[in-house]
């Protein structure tokens, strides 16, 4: 694929420093950046920030200063971040600046013109925090759900922009274009949301209550709601409506929020554009958030996790492959540095940095580092495996990168790995070496194996740019030539042979957990008596839950208190129940149970029980967890 691509960061506000949240987005972004360069895309990567309203205003007053130098100030410390940590945005913008100011004028009178912008009273719960008016029913207790305030009644006239009117039009847009917004969970979220009468949002602030914004250019007494703005952002930044960057990136246009913006993202953003008569964006990519149990990690620093102390810490390559690797987009994570330790340790220090000296050191001891002759004859016998090992793992990449699966793209070539030990456990390169006539063998198995080493560095150079690059430097590869590309990826027989190859080096060193002083594990949930210890995705992953249908149960003669269950999870089965004392047999017929389906089969009082039905049990009192509505018998519980 090459073409052009598109991708974005929300603009943060500045009213705040830069935290582990803002940099997991933007590494996200550029992680996608360059995977799109892998692909010989024409890329544009867009960051920056989010100067106007009542939030920038307040957080200036706080330190007593206006809101220019304070804007001034806190986007610097985004701007300047952001190269630490790897990102190579193409372009920064800021809702302070000139060009942004008046595409944001254009864009307020078009619509104006159009008709789809009206003046209007209107009289609301207005909550300062959030910069929006609430309903009723959207307050709990009276309060704002996120601020827990009372949000104040404010009565005034104000410009409206006719939402309402596309809310059919962006349910079919949606409808039609399945993964528009993704993962899907969050397309669901927002079809949900505009089942309910969708209102008009009001657009504009009056002066008299704020002064920081961009004036509408249809009546000066008024400035435009903040969203209004900071949404403009994605077109402004590439000089709409002229430029040619516009008419060039807009179309393959691919937006990154966390799920905290995705009605701006998912409603507003959408049909504002469609107001304006400009082409949607393409795809809404939306994830979880990291989550910070109550710790002890570093009192100063409270609850807020700084990405240069890890990337200091651990390292950039690291810090960012965790990221990548742990969370799967879309859900929420919980950060600790306990996971981040074993991530590096296990992952980095074990499979990949052992596998890459491991190889180099052979190519150093039997060859005196000259990367040696592959026999051809041989080869057919040894290295398919290898090739097409390599090959597969590309695949699995790029499928899973391109649906921002990064955890099942990293898993993919962390397979590979395993492959590659295994390979070098059954063709024993030191049992070759021990022998003058097993010697093209032996080449042929170190060719090869360098080989795979080239690919997992062109796959982990999105994530571990650093990482890929020294590893390709360690194999020999110019470093004038993009080696990370998938078209190289896919060859096999790249490196030279008698190439020389420096020196081998530790790629991820260990780290010592207990020498870390200054880190003290975080606990988990402790509030929960006899919580065991936590588990992967793929751990739990391993246990098949069914919904099953109970069709028949009897009591067991002689056994007090097991119930046989005839049940039927897509196919008939039977189970023993512990749960006599609690049910009676004629009142479970019908009812639709969870069963642990994969369960090994036991013998229990003579009969054969294949799968397991779930039940609280309280004072040996048994609750069976029951479906909440008719499901099809034999889905799968997730
Ligand atoms: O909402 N976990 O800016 P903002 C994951 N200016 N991501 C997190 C996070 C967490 N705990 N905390 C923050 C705004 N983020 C508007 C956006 S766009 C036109 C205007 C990230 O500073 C995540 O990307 O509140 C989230 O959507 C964003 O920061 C919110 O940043
Ligand atoms: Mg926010």
């Amino acid at each position: 694929m090459s073409g052009s691509f598109y991708i974005t960061t929300p603009i943060y506000y500045v009213n705040a420093r830069p935290h582990l949240g803002h940099a997991y987005t933007t590494i996200t972004a550029d992680v996608v950046n360059r995977f799109n360069k892998m692909r010989k895309a024409d890329t544009f990567f867009l960051t920056g920030t989010d100067e106007h309203g009542d939030k920038i205003v307040e957080a200036a007053d706080k330190e007593n200063t206006s809101p220019r130098v304070y804007v001034n100030k806190i986007s610097g410390l985004f701007r300047d971040l952001w190269p630490e940590l790897g990102i190579e945005n193409d372009y920064f913008i800021r809702t302070t600046d000139k060009s942004h100011i008046s595409v944001v004028e254009k864009i307020l009178q078009t619509i104006y013109d159009s008709g789809d912008i009206y003046f209007d009273e209107y009289e609301g719960m207005y909550c300062f925090g959030c910069e929006r008016f609430y309903t009723e029913r959207e307050l709990t207790d009276g309060k704002c759900p996120d601020h827990k305030t009372e949000p104040e009644r404010i009565k005034e006239l104000n410009y409206f922009f006719r939402m309402s009117k596309y809310k059919d039009w962006l349910v079919n847009h949606i409808k039609a274009n399945p993964d528009f917004i993704r993962p899907e969970r969050y397309k669901n979220e927002v079809l949900s949301f505009l089942k309910e009468p969708l209102e008009d949002l009001c657009i504009s602030r009056p002066k008299s209550r704020l002064k920081w914004g961009i004036t509408l250019p249809f009546d000066t007494n008024y400035v435009t709601y903040v969203w209004f703005d900071a949404l403009v952002n994605y077109i402004s930044a590439l000089g709409y409506p002229s430029d040619a960057k516009f008419s060039k990136f807009w179309p393959s246009a691919q937006h990154i929020v966390a799920k905290d913006i995705l009605k701006p993202h998912g409603i507003y953003w959408p049909t504002m554009l469609k107001a304006a008569g400009i082409e949607i964006y393409k795809h809404l990519n939306v994830h979880g958030y990291w989550n910070i149990k109550e710790s002890k990690m570093s009192k100063s620093l409270g609850n807020v996790v700084e990405p240069l102390t890890l990337k200091n810490k651990y390292g950039l390559d690291a810090f960012r492959y965790f990221l990548m690797r742990d969370m799967v987009f879309g859900l929420d994570s919980s950060f600790s540095e306990e996971a981040l330790v074993k991530r590096i340790n296990s992952d980095l220090a074990n499979d990949l940095g052992n596998l890459f000296s491991r190889v180099l050191a052979m190519v150093h001891k039997y060859f005196k580092g000259r990367v040696p002759q592959v026999d051809s004859e041989i080869d057919r016998e040894f290295s398919f495996t290898l090739e097409k090992n390599a090959a597969e793992a590309v695949t699995e990449f790029e499928i899973n990168m391109d649906q921002f699966n990064f955890h099942k793209a990293l898993a993919a070539v962390w397979e590979l790995i395993g492959q590659m030990n295994k390979y070098i456990d059954v063709t024993a390169p030191w049992e070759l070496a021990k022998k003058k006539s097993s010697l093209k063998q032996l080449e042929t198995v170190i060719y090869n194996l360098l080989e795979g080493l080239r690919v997992i560095s062109g796959l982990v150079y999105p994530v571990m740019p650093d990482a890929g690059k020294t590893m390709q430097k360690h194999l020999g590869l110019d470093s004038e030539i993009p080696f990370y590309e998938l078209d190289l990826l896919r060859k096999w027989r790249i490196i030279r042979p008698g190439t020389i190859l420096p020196k081998t080096i530790t790629l991820f060193p260990r780290i010592d957990l207990k020498k870390k002083e200054e880190m003290e594990q975080i606990k988990t949930s402790e509030e929960i008596p006899g919580l065991k210890p936590e588990i992967s995705m793929e751990a739990f992953s391993e246990i098949d839950l069914r919904v099953a249908t109970i069709t028949a149960a009897e009591a067991i003669p002689r056994a007090k208190k097991l119930l046989k269950l005839e049940i039927d999870i897509g196919e008939k089965r039977t189970v023993v129940a512990g749960i006599s004392g609690s049910y009676a047999p004629e009142d479970l017929i019908g009812k639709q149970v969870v069963v642990v389906a994969n369960l090994k089969p036991a013998k229990l009082m003579g009969v054969l029980s294949k799968g397991m039905v779930l039940a609280a049990v309280e004072n040996k009192k048994c609750t069976l967890a029951i479906m909440d509505n008719k499901v099809k018998p034999g889905t799968m519980l997730t």
